[in-house]
């Protein structure tokens, strides 16, 4: 696992994850393969992202005997894709822990100014008792992120924990300015953005390339 130099900050460092991200780069992977490919990711980033959770003594009974052991906690994760890109994260998530609840934010990037426009949001009632876990592929500027943060702190968010395919070293430290006590969870790291603010290497639009609207 590699941090890149900041301590809030993991990215995956795994033989399947390079793999996987080198067919998601890709120009050739279509929407299919784009999809199946950031669910697969997410679900192994999912591993790593929760091992916080806290868990709870059970006893249970095997076909021999009865044991104690430890179960999750009752407070579920909340976890919030950012729309539209995140949505491609969701499917992941469950695919671990089926029992998370899901509030949505509405967001997406002026391409002029780069600062994120707020569109929607749907969130749980009780975001201040359960860890959330916000979901956007892309952390480019940092903008978008930070304002997700900022909207989920203001409805009473604490334990936050922001999920991304790739992390910019911008997004990086602008988000770590403004939230400090976020974790970040990447699959890969790009050092630079393009002057339009792409991440490069980069994988190019998210959003475009899971719904097809390039
Ligand atoms: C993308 C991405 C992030 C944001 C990242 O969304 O999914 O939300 O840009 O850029 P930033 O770190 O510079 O804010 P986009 O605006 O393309 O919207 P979409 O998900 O609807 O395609
Ligand atoms: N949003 C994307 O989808 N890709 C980028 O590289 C930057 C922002």
């Amino acid at each position: 696992m590699a941090d890149k130099g900041f301590e809030q900050l993991t990215v995956l460092d795994h033989p399947l994850i390079t793999h996987k991200m080198s067919i998601l780069r890709s120009q050739e992977t279509g929407c299919k393969k784009f999809r199946e490919l950031v669910r697969e990711i997410t679900q192994l980033e999912v591993y790593e992202a929760t091992r916080g959770l806290p868990t709870q003594p059970c006893e249970i009974t095997t076909p021999l005997t009865t044991m104690r052991t430890r179960r999750l906690g009752d407070a579920t994760p909340i976890i919030v894709p950012i729309l539209r890109a995140g949505l491609g994260m969701v499917d992941g998530f469950f695919d671990l822990i089926p029992t998370s609840r899901v509030g949505f934010l509405g967001m997406y990037r002026n391409e002029e100014t780069f600062q994120p426009v707020p569109y929607y949001e749907k969130l749980p009632g009780d975001l201040d008792v359960s860890p959330i876990f916000l979901l956007d592929p892309m952390l480019a500027t940092g903008g978008s992120g930070s304002a997700a943060v900022s909207f989920i702190k203001e409805q009473g968010g604490r334990n936050i924990v922001f999920m991304c395919i790739v992390a910019a070293r911008p997004g990086v430290e602008a988000l770590l300015a403004a939230h400090p006590d976020v974790q970040i969870f990447a699959a890969e790291f790009d050092e630079e953005l393009t002057p339009n603010a792409y991440i490069t290497p980069g994988l190019g639009d998210a959003g475009d390339r899971l719904y097809g609207t390039l």
